[in-house]
C-alpha cells in the first residue's frame, strides 16, 4: 500500500520558533488559577495600573492632528460613552435658559431636543434642496442676535449627506470666534466625507477658542456598540465637560478605552476601505431610487444616507404628509425609513445605505412596487 505524504500543516517557519517563555508561564499559571490555586503574580511583564487617561486621550489627540491638523492637547480632549453624550455634555455646559442656538435644517434628530433640554431656543436655518442642502456663512449671519450662543453644524451631515465646502466652514468659524459664539462642530461622519476636500472644524486653529469638535468611533470603525466619542475643545470648555462627565459616567469603560486606543492607533486601512464601501452603496441606492417616478434625490457627498423628496405622493392615495409615507411603507411594503418631520422637513425619507447591496437591491424593488400602486 502506498504510504501517503505527511501534509505539512504549517510554514517552515513555524518550525524555527519557540513559544515565548514568559507567555507559557502566564498560560501555565492560568491553568493552575482556574483550577482553583491561589497564585501570586509575578510572571508577565504587564503594568498593574490602567492605561493612564491621558494616553488614552492623547491619542485621540494624536489621530485627529494627524488626520486634520489640528493641535488639540491630551488634556483638551475628553473621552465619553458615546459621541451622543459627547454632544449632550458639550451643549449642558454652554447653553443655559434663554440662549439661542443656531441650528441647521435638516438636521439629526437629537440636537433639537437636546438643546431644548438644556433650555436653548433653537433657531433654524433653512437650507435649499434645490442648492444640495449646502450652509453658507450668510445664512448664519443673518440669525445671529445678541442673544445666540453657539452654531450646531454637522459636516457631513445626517440625514442630507451634504458637507460643508471648506471656504464656508472656514468662514462661519471666523464669524462665529469673531462674535464670541461657539461651534460645535458634530463631526460623526468626518471620516465619510466623499466630496475630496476632507475637512475638520478642529484644523481651523485661530478660530479653536470658540470651537467644540464632537467625534465619535461609531461611524469611523463601525463600532456604534462600543459607546465611544470624544469632544476636543479648549481647556477651559474640556474642563467643564470633564467636571459634568464626573458626575454623570465618571468614565467610558476601561476595556472600551483600550479598544479606542487599538483603534485610532492601529492600521487605519479598515477606515478607507470601509468609505469606498459606502460610495458604491451611495452609487446603487441613487440608482435605484432613479427607477422610481417622480421622486427626486441629493447627490450626498457624505455620511451613509440618502433624503430623497418624495413629496410628488402627497396628496395622493389619502397620502398626506412624509410620515404617511414612511408609517405605510414601514407596515405595507415592510421597508423602514425615517420620516423627514424628525430631521425638520416635510417632503423627504431617510434611508440609511449602510446596508449591503443586496439588501438595498430587496428594499428598493419593494418601495417602487409600492409606490408605483398609488398611482
Ligand atoms: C450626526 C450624529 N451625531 C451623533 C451621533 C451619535 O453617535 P454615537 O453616540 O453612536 O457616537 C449620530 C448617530 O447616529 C449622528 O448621526
Amino acid at each position: 500500500m502506498a504510504t501517503i505524504p505527511a501534509v505539512k500543516q504549517f510554514s517552515d517557519r513555524m518550525g524555527r520558533i519557540e513559544v515565548s517563555a514568559t507567555m507559557a508561564v502566564v498560560a501555565e499559571a492560568a491553568k493552575l488559577k482556574a483550577a482553583g490555586a491561589d497564585m501570586v503574580e509575578f510572571g508577565a511583564g504587564e503594568p498593574h495600573f490602567p492605561t493612564p487617561q491621558h494616553i488614552k486621550d492623547a491619542a485621540i489627540a494624536k489621530r485627529h492632528g494627524a488626520d486634520f491638523g489640528s493641535d488639540y492637547k491630551p488634556e483638551e480632549t475628553v473621552v465619553s460613552t458615546g459621541g451622543k453624550l459627547s454632544l449632550f455634555n458639550a451643549i449642558q455646559v454652554l447653553v443655559d435658559h434663554g440662549d439661542e442656538v443656531i441650528l441647521p435644517v435638516p438636521y439629526w434628530v437629537s440636537f433639537k431636543d437636546i438643546i431644548e433640554y438644556a433650555g436653548g431656543k433653537c433657531v433654524y436655518v433653512r437650507t435649499s434642496e434645490a442648492d444640495g442642502f449646502r450652509l453658507t456663512s450668510d445664512m448664519i449671519e443673518r440669525q445671529i442676535t445678541s442673544r445666540t450662543r453657539a452654531i450646531v453644524i454637522n459636516s457631513p451631515n445626517n440625514p442630507s449627506g451634504a458637507v460643508i465646502s471648506p471656504e464656508d466652514h472656514t468662514a462661519i468659524l471666523k464669524l462665529a470666534h469673531k462674535r464670541g459664539i461657539y461651534v460645535i462642530a458634530d463631526e460623526c461622519y468626518v471620516y465619510l466625507n466623499f466630496s475630496g476636500h476632507d475637512f475638520s472644524a478642529g484644523s481651523v486653529t485661530e478660530a479653536r477658542e470658540h470651537i467644540v469638535v464632537v467625534g465619535s468611533l461609531s461611524k469611523t470603525y463601525s463600532m456604534t456598540g462600543w459607546r465611544l466619542g470624544y469632544t476636543l475643545a479648549p481647556l477651559p470648555v474640556s474642563n467643564a465637560i470633564a467636571k459634568l462627565q464626573s458626575q454623570n459616567t465618571s468614565s467610558t469603560a476601561h476595556m472600551i478605552q483600550k479598544a479606542a486606543v487599538a483603534a485610532v492607533t492601529g492600521p487605519q486601512e479598515c477606515v478607507a476601505q470601509m468609505k469606498a464601501e459606502y460610495i458604491q452603496l451611495r452609487d446603487q441606492i441613487l440608482g435605484e431610487l432613479a427607477k422610481i417616478p417622480d421622486i427626486t434625490c441629493v447627490r450626498p457627498e457624505g455620511a451613509f444616507y440618502v433624503y430623497p423628496n418624495v413629496s410628488a405622493y402627497i396628496g395622493r392615495a389619502g397620502i398626506k404628509s412624509a410620515a404617511d409615507i414612511a408609517h405605510r411603507l414601514l407596515h405595507e411594503a415592510h421597508v423602514v425609513t425615517v420620516p423627514g418631520e424628525a430631521f425638520g422637513t416635510t417632503e423627504h425619507i431617510r434611508l440609511s445605505y449602510a446596508t449591503s447591496p443586496g439588501e438595498i437591491k430587496r428594499g428598493l424593488e419593494r418601495m417602487r412596487e409600492w409606490f408605483a400602486k398609488l398611482g
